[in-house]
């Protein structure tokens, strides 16, 4: 390195103690592209909060930001890139549709097992930038089986739950490759002879169950709703008997109807081998045949947990 760029270095970390030093590039003389290159990542290093030696003065300084009199550079407004267009884009879909979200969005209205009031609040704000920290810092608090989540072996089997059977052991491959969208037909649970009337082929291994929930939009209900369509036990059986699918995912709280639930799980958490993904978002999604991806945290010792899972077309 150059000992201009050394100058310009040291330039930019003391005006970087009072504004956003990405406004003055366009004032350095032209240098070759690597220079640029280089200067971007060292422009980049002297702002970021874990910043090189050249910068940690003013950010050492700057931790009492509340100081009025000393303005945190965390904080300007000059900070921001376009102060008059900070509305965030949410997705639904991306890449032109190739890439579906198919897991609902965390928030204080969506329901919650047997309750009439939804989530409510699970995150906190024990350290605000508005409250003079350097940064802001949420803390949630979340059942492990909210929203769009996941169930291993423990979750209705004790000796399973005993031995360890935790989501950190879910098999990631069956939770992500080749998957079947397919309708059930509305006026039923799904029973062994809904399921045989499915005609699921041999060899399919991942199955993403659209049923009435979805036409009820319940996910999107705050109150729990125990008329939810799922499997009864029989036809969790005759999953097991006749079918290949491992992973079997479904559009509410539950893969199992609310009047057999505990006996249902049961039947699909007994051979450990069957993975089970509930709250999944359907509605936008056309039946048909995608790569579904479904990575669950690696909670140790948790029979649960949320999971961001994604379609591929
Ligand atoms: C940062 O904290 C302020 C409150 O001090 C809050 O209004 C803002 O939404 C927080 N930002 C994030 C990203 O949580
Ligand atoms: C700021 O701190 C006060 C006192 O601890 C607290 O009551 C308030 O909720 C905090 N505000 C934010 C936005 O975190
Ligand atoms: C499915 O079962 C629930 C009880 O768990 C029941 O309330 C509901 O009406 C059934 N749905 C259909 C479509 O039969």
């Amino acid at each position: 390195m150059g000992e201009d760029l050394i100058t310009y270095t040291l330039t930019l970390s003391l005006i970087n103690r009072h504004c956003c030093s990405l406004t003055f590039i366009p004032m350095l003389p032209m240098y070759s592209i690597t220079t640029t290159i280089l200067l971007t990542i060292l422009i980049a290093y002297s702002i970021s909060p874990s910043s090189s030696s050249s910068s940690s003065s003013s950010s050492s300084s700057s931790s009492s930001s509340s100081d009025d009199a000393y303005p945190s550079p965390y904080t300007t407004p000059c900070d921001v890139d376009d102060v008059t267009n900070l509305s965030p884009i949410r997705r639904e879909v991306y890449n032109d549709g190739h890439i579906i979200d198919i897991s609902h969005r965390f928030h204080p209205d969506m329901p919650s097992w047997l309750s009439n009031d939804g989530l409510g609040q699970f995150l906190k704000l024990p350290a605000s930038m508005k409250n003079g920290s350097r940064s802001n810092v949420s803390e949630m608090k979340l059942v492990t089986h909210t929203g769009t989540h996941v169930d291993a072996p423990g979750h209705m089997i004790d000796e399973y739950f005993d031995a360890g059977f935790d989501v950190d052991t879910l098999d990631l491959h069956v939770l992500n490759g080749p998957a079947l969208v397919v309708d059930v037909p509305r006026d039923s649970n799904i029973t062994a002879e809904v399921m045989k009337s499915l005609n699921i082929p041999k060899g399919v291994m991942r199955v993403l169950f659209r049923t009435l929930n979805t036409d009820k939009r319940l996910m999107w209900q705050k109150q729990f709703d125990t008329s939810y369509v799922g499997f009864l036990k029989d036809g969790a059986q005759w999953l097991k008997d006749n079918t290949d699918i491992k992973l079997v995912g479904i559009d509410y709280l539950s893969v199992a109807a609310f009047v057999d639930s505990v006996a249902t799980h049961r039947v699909f958490f007994k051979s450990r081998d069957i993975i089970l993904v509930e709250g999944l978002k359907l509605d936008i999604v056309e039946a048909g045949i995608y790569n579904v991806h479904c990575l669950p945290l690696r909670l140790l010792g948790a029979e649960g947990s949320p999971i961001r899972c994604i379609l591929i077309k």
